[in-house]
């Protein structure tokens, strides 16, 4: 017989992947995405002993836990600390001032719904954290969920080591040196940072518990993986969990143009909920 390593996901079985991807996480992958899928299951495979996809699938279909791990596997996390610069520009000089003019009284309240490994949640974190060195009494929760379990995991622990950290520690070591601290081989959120921070579980599909609730979303990078109807699914749900006028914020290669969405063009990445859905 031959090894998971010879045998091709091609077929049927590449349909049933793709559709499963499709069904699990909303995520659309054609069958170019074939070398990618497989060396994503290969390994996965191998340690479960299954020796081909077909017999994964009937698995998958008979071990409910397994699921989580498949949605781990074929989800692209990469992340980074700072991620495209002027969208840190726009949080720090333009959000998070206006904000606090109009809000003096009230906790800021942010969700970064495809939050991967938590590099961008701890950006936030620490922009909110300067802040508040410059105007006491601002204060701020910040939520950050993910598809993926694994991730999750690795956000919550909060350590980091080579390229996430790379451009921070590059570009602005004075604020590096100040919230990273160093651990093992690598690098720890500082704990301050940590305290206003909760991680978990989300499927973007799904409609947030919390309605009417958060003022700003970050959205990033996430949405190039979904269809144009999926992504107006998907907004839709994000608008629900945002204030009325509450702010989204997307991926530089990501735009909404020429989409059915609740949400207002304000300026490049940066888009306004135009739906209340206070009492819903
Ligand atoms: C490329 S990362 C983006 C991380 C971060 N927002 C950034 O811009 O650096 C995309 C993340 O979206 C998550 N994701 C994919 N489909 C999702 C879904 N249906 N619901 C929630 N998260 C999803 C993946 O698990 C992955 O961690």
């Amino acid at each position: 017989m031959n090894s998971i390593e010879q045998l091709e996901l091609e077929g049927t079985s590449l349909e049933k992947v793709l559709l499963l991807v499709y069904k699990l996480t909303g995520i659309s992958m054609g069958v170019n995405k074939k070398t990618l899928i497989q060396g994503r299951l290969r390994p996965r495979i191998r340690k479960l002993g299954l020796g081909s996809y077909d017999n994964y699938l009937d698995y998958l279909s008979n071990n409910k836990e397994e699921i989580q791990e498949f949605i781990n596997l074929v989800t692209t996390n990469e992340t980074s600390f700072f991620r495209t610069q002027r969208v840190w520009e726009y949080f720090t000089k333009d959000f998070l001032p206006n904000w606090w003019l109009v809000n003096p009284k009230k906790t800021l309240k942010i969700w970064s719904g495809a939050s991967s490994s938590g590099e961008e949640v701890y950006t936030i974190g620490i922009c909110c954290e300067e802040f508040r060195n410059k105007n006491p009494g601002f204060s701020y929760q910040i939520y950050g969920t993910d598809i993926s379990s694994d991730v999750v995991a690795v956000a919550e622990k909060a350590e980091y080591a080579g390229r996430s950290i790379e451009l921070f520690k590059t570009t602005n070591r004075p604020l590096f040196d100040k919230y990273m601290q160093p651990h093992g081989e690598g690098f720890k959120v500082h704990p301050d940072v940590k305290l206003k921070i909760r991680f978990g579980l989300h499927n973007l599909f799904s409609i947030p518990r919390e309605r009417n609730f958060y003022d700003i979303v970050f959205l990033r990078n996430v949405l190039i993986y979904f269809e144009p109807p999926d992504i107006e699914k998907v907004l839709s749900n994000i608008s629900k969990g945002l204030v009325f006028s509450g702010t989204l914020i997307i991926g530089e290669s990501e735009s909404l143009s020429s989409l059915k969405t609740p949400f207002k063009y304000k300026q490049a990445l940066v888009y306004e909920n135009g739906e209340n859905h206070h009492g819903s």
